[in-house]
């Protein structure tokens, strides 16, 4: 996809990227989540990248943190793909996986161990992201089936102590 530009987002972009999320998803849910994260402190400023075409945000990803609750007093730092739009005009050219890539690059470069995305098993697996259940990392929601919650290590073997239950943070109670 030619004259995309991936970066982290700014503050004159804020509203754009809700409006966008609101476009993709069909609904306000999304965006008013990004809005809230950005405020709490799962938030990550430089995993929140747009894709910029002519001056204009056509894409937005974020990855925030999420815990991994090992045992009643333990656990781990991961971080949550969550969530991440393209205008409904411009999908299916790339844009999307620009944005994913971009991001894990980023990430890799902080220091978390994994990252859990909750989605279409077909589009991330690409990617390489893998059923989380491989390394024991349980979804809050029972209903998830197995193919939907996945998993990437960002670091060699990030994810082996990170077996337990996934904790959202509370601002993901927006989605409903
Ligand atoms: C999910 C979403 C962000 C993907 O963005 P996108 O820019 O369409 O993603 P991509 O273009 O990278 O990939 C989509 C498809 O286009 C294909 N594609 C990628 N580059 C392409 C190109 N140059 N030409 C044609 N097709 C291409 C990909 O292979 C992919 O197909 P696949 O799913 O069969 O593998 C977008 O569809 C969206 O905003 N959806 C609504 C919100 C949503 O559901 N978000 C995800 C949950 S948080």
């Amino acid at each position: 996809m030619d004259n995309i530009i991936i970066r982290q987002d700014k503050y004159k972009e804020y509203e754009a990227i809700t409006a966008l999320h609101t476009l993709a998803f069909g609904q306000p849910a999304e965006g008013y989540l990004v809005e809230l994260l950005r405020d709490s402190k799962a938030f990550i400023a430089e995993l929140s990248l747009v894709a910029v075409k002519d001056g204009s945000v056509v894409g937005h990803i974020l990855f925030s943190k999420i815990s991994i609750r090992k045992t009643k007093d333990t656990s781990v730092e991961v971080l949550a793909l969550s969530p991440m739009a393209v205008l409904p005009t411009l999908q299916q050219q790339g844009i999307g996986s620009l944005l994913v890539l971009e991001g894990l690059k980023r990430a890799s470069k902080l220091p978390y161990p994994g990252v859990i995305v909750l989605g279409h098993e077909h589009y991330y697996h690409k990617f390489g992201f893998e059923p989380a259940s491989k390394w024991g990392i349980i979804c809050p929601y029972p209903e998830v089936e197995d193919e939907h919650w996945m998993a990437l290590e960002l670091k060699p073997e990030g994810l082996t102590n990170a077996r337990g239950l996934a904790q959202y943070s509370k601002e993901f109670n927006a989605l409903g």
